[in-house]
């Protein structure tokens, strides 16, 4: 199946969770919150949107294998061709009826990302590249803006590996604030990206963070015509834990903050 074929399937797949999560967001209740760690919510809505989505790309491409946050097939991504599923990205956006808050679906060959879908539940926007096909939210096609470091809005955010991160966000803050044009924190991974590919964000860096909540959005950057790396500058941000999204103009600036 051509690329751009698959592509659409899958925003259809995106969309239809997303449906799903909007219709049980209008009698969703707090008693329905568990918690994965400190911190770290999950509901019925996160699995059930899982199971939408995994029984409606089984259909699409069966021969591909799954990587996804809730565990639904568990990790059989050893497949030639991986998808990588984020039911539901901003999942304590959900909850306190926040936005943004999206379904994240990438698939994977090898280090190559092929496509990425995003789909943000409460602004009805649907975003998606294929691999050398650009960058597109619902039809018109997206570029990364061309703002300097100095006037920059840059997304920075809070993983739930608080321990970890604290000293990284801490440095971060403290060297880019006042510097920059202003920072914010939107609470979704995926939509972090997707906006930064949409020219609204002019940045993007987070650590502690899995492969579903980037694997598309960063597809839907570089499609866009930014440039991701991972927190030590390398492209191949596949296998790892950390992304750095920018329009490309101070990407090395970003990361020299990153590092010092
Ligand atoms: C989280 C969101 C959040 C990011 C966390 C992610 P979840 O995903 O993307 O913005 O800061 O690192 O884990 O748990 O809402 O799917
Ligand atoms: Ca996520
Ligand atoms: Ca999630």
């Amino acid at each position: 199946m051509e690329l751009v074929v698959l592509t659409q399937g899958v925003c259809e797949v995106a969309k239809q969770a997303g449906a799903y999560i909007r219709n049980e967001r209008s009698k969703f209740s707090l008693t329905s919150v568990e918690r994965k760690h400190a911190h770290d919510y999950v509901s019925y809505v996160d699995k059930g949107s899982e199971q939408l989505i995994v029984s409606a790309l089984r259909q699409l491409l069966p021969e591909a294998g799954f990587i996804t946050e809730e565990g639904t097939t568990g990790d059989d991504g050893c497949a030639e061709l991986t998808w990588v599923v984020d039911p539901l990205d901003g999942t304590t956006n959900f909850i306190h009826q926040y936005a943004p808050y999206a379904v994240s679906i990438a698939l994977l060959q090898g280090h190559e990302v092929l496509l990425g879908v995003v789909y943000e539940i409460c602004h009805n926007e649907c975003y998606y590249a294929w691999q050398s096909g650009g960058a597109y939210m619902d039809g018109t096609p997206l570029h990364v803006s061309n703002q300097p470091l100095n006037d920059a809005l840059l997304c920075l955010q809070l993983p739930y590996n608080s321990d970890a991160y604290k000293p990284v966000i801490k440095h971060l803050i403290d060297g880019l604030y006042g510097n920059v044009g202003s920072i914010r924190m939107c609470g979704s991974a995926a939509m972090a990206l997707c906006y930064v590919a949409a020219g609204r964000y002019d940045g993007y860096a987070e650590q502690y963070i899995g492969q579903w909540d980037f694997m598309a959005g960063a597809l839907i950057v570089k499609e866009a015509g930014g440039t991701v790396t991972n927190y030590a500058g390398d492209a191949d941000f596949t296998p790892g834990n950390s992304v750095v999204a920018t329009n490309g103009l101070f990407h090395q600036d970003l990361l020299a903050h990153i590092a010092l």
